[in-house]
């Protein structure tokens, strides 16, 4: 017993010296210098050019708003950490963000599996968390119901997605038999792959076959032979833009000329390498936003005259959400975690250069327009905007 109480007071001296002196350093890397953004990004491994774009947009936005006299009269400094597109990665590079960088709010990650990772930091610590393109519907309200109150976006969610590509599938192509090929062990695949199969059946359709495979595979052939075998009008890839690639490469050596159909995952300037661009004839895929629309042209005007190259959704997603974070930090007039966060959840009609955003007080989540991009030798055409 008594050890026990030596144990609690000793215990509770080194919490109040960590507070006295976490405190301290919070306080003056917070109040003085530059305002400290984090990032929690796919910077290497498997969706390596999702984290490359979020960067390169969120560094032009930092560096505009800089070059502007920054926010509240001070510079922002972009504090990266790379998780390598792993969650677990991304736990750590979040932490290190919060808890060694003390930033004040964190931008990140890109996918829903990465971003669900980061979560519980962001909340624990109170830092305000905004993942520009993670589109599953549990990374702002869980599977209870109950909403995870630091964490935002600034894209549509996978429910609208899979919709937006079951309707496409049953009154564009006008097709209803579709095969279904998910990652397993992604959240936004399964989530996505849920939500289409859904909404084919409900509109009259069959799913002829589903499959799996894992993040990382090479050799697709035994599963898509047994696609194959289910006769399907249209093959549906909810998955990333590495894996996706080999897919429709080796399923169109295996004679599937079929539609490919996917989600927001395949954009990625390396799907025509990995696939081949004749390939990729006859696929489609759900979208963000268009290059050439009005509110879009701009940034992708500034994005090229910077990087010599086009911004794909990834990046434009980024811009959008770094810019929702510097109104937020505008409105709030101050750095202070909490202030942020109700700016942020009180965000109406920002002008997004992929849509206007407004965030839902109870669930974070914005309602936007999708576009169908179809692959016309190796380059993205535009179908067609769906909206909500
Ligand atoms: N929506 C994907 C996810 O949640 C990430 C992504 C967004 C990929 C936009 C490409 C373009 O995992």
């Amino acid at each position: 017993m008594k050890k026990n109480k030596g144990k609690v007071l000793l215990g509770i001296a080194v919490l109040m010296l960590g507070l006295v002196s976490g405190c301290g350093s919070t306080t003056a890397s917070k109040d003085s210098g530059n305002i400290k953004i984090g990032g929690d990004l796919e910077l290497s491994g498997n969706v390596a050019t999702f984290g490359q774009s979020v960067l390169n947009a969120v560094n032009l936005a930092f560096e505009d708003q800089n070059k502007k006299g920054g926010v509240l009269g001070k510079q922002i400094q972009f504090i990266t950490a790379d998780n390598k597109s792993d969650a677990g990665e991304s736990t750590s590079a979040i932490t290190k963000l919060i808890t060694q960088d003390n930033v004040v709010a964190v931008l990140g990650a890109v996918t829903s599996s990465n971003t669900k990772a980061a979560v519980p930091v962001a909340t624990d610590n109170k830092i305000p968390l905004i993942t520009p393109t993670a589109t599953n519907a549990e990374v702002t309200v869980n599977k209870d119901g109950s909403l995870n109150s630091w964490v935002f976006r600034s894209c549509f969610l996978d429910p609208f997605q899979g919709k937006v590509a079951a309707n496409f599938v049953l009154n564009t192509l006008k097709v209803k038999n579709a095969a279904v090929f998910i990652d397993q062990k992604d959240d936004y695949s399964k989530g996505l792959a849920a939500e289409f199969s859904k909404d084919i059946k409900a509109g009259g359709g069959t799913i002829t076959d589903t499959e799996n495979y894992v993040g990382g595979d090479k050799d697709f052939k035994a599963t898509l032979t047994r696609i194959k075998a289910s006769n399907p009008d249209v093959v549906f890839v909810p998955g990333y833009y590495n894996e996706v690639g080999l897919i429709v490469k080796q399923g169109r050596e295996l004679g599937i000329t079929v539609p490919f159909v996917g989600g927001d995952g395949w954009d990625s300037a390396k799907l025509p390498e990995l696939a081949g661009a004749a390939n990729l004839n006859n696929t489609y895929f759900v979208n963000h936003m268009w290059a050439d629309d009005p509110a879009t042209k701009p940034f992708v005007e500034a994005y090229k005259a910077k990087y010599n190259t086009e911004p794909d959704a990834l990046a434009a997603l980024g811009y959008d959400a770094a810019e929702m974070l510097i109104s937020a930090i505008k409105t709030a007039g101050s750095t202070n975690a909490e202030k942020i966060r109700t700016a942020l959840e009180n965000t109406k009609d920002f002008k997004g250069v992929t849509g206007v955003i407004s965030v839902d007080p109870k669930t974070h989540n914005p309602v936007k327009s999708a576009v169908i991009i179809k692959m016309v030798d190796g380059k993205k055409t535009l179908l067609t905007h769906v909206n909500p």
